[in-house]
């Protein structure tokens, strides 16, 4: 039996520090064989209006020495000072299914303990525009992998309730779990499709719990308002954090149970 952690979208340092407390705690109650955190939301990039998310090299370094092994990312993968260069790093993902000379991969193994899991991050047109079909992508990287993988997780990076379900029973019983990130709202849909894949709509974020998607909501409610760029900080948000997490068992690559890590 193989386990595996899967953590939502991480917001902020706090959500990374927040971790730090928790992490252990959580792994000693589940033992989880491999652990996997979307982390493209970790850092905040000022400047001044606005400003942006992304990943920050000392923050990474943190989440991989507190155990995870390997990072995935989304429509921020790229942002801020370092997201060109932190796709050096052969444990960080970013979606597969954008341009070709994009920095970074889309896909990769993590060989543990005699088990090769394969992890392939998605994105939707729902979350950034001009991406490829994720079917394709799926596709072609498992031809690509020719079954030299023992199980195989997708982060499905999007919005739409349906895109993420059309995707995973597409590949119902041929992949080992599809995790939805991005609308950093956690859903209560964790269950097994045809064939033994887990699935849930959106595994939602690891970040501070009193605001909009983890950010202080003054940007984005002026921005409706206004329906023009507000001029207000991109910030964090305060409040306790909350965790959005799932735990998968698999075996011979196929899932036997999916749950929420509360
Ligand atoms: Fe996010
Ligand atoms: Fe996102």
């Amino acid at each position: 039996m193989t386990t595996i952690l899967f953590i939502g979208d991480i917001v902020g340092p706090m959500g990374v520090t927040y971790l730090e407390r928790r992490l252990p705690a959580l792994a000693a109650e589940h033992r989880p064989d491999f652990i996997l955190a979307n982390a493209e939301n970790t850092a905040l990039h000022s400047n001044g209006a606005g400003g942006s998310c992304g990943m920050r090299p000392d923050l990474l370094d943190r989440l991989f020495t507190l155990g995870v092994d390997l990072v995935t990312g989304g429509n921020h993968s790229w942002d801020g000072p370092h997201g060109r260069t932190i796709h050096a790093d052969p444990r960080i993902v970013r979606p597969l299914n954008v341009g070709r000379l994009a920095p970074g991969r889309g896909a990769a193994v993590v060989d543990k303990g005699g088990v090769r899991l394969g992890v392939i991050n998605l994105i939707s047109g729902t979350a950034m525009q001009g991406v490829d079909s994720p079917l394709d992508a799926v596709e072609g990287q498992l031809a690509a992998w020719d079954g030299a993988v023992d199980a195989t997780l997708v982060d499905f990076h999007g919005e739409s309730v349906m895109e993420k379900l059309a995707l995973a029973f597409a590949f119902a019983g041929r992949v080992t779990g599809v995790f939805g990130t991005h609308t950093h709202v956690p859903t209560l849909d964790t269950r097994i499709l045809p064939g033994g894949t887990a699935y849930v709509t959106d595994v939602g974020m690891t970040g501070p719990g009193e605001g909009i998607q983890g950010y202080a909501p003054e940007l984005f409610v002026n921005t409706f308002r206004l329906r023009l760029p507000s001029g207000d900080p991109l910030a964090f948000a305060s409040g306790a954090i909350e965790l959005g997490a799932v735990v998968v068992r698999c075996e011979g690559g196929r899932a036997v149970s999916i749950a929420r890590v509360v």
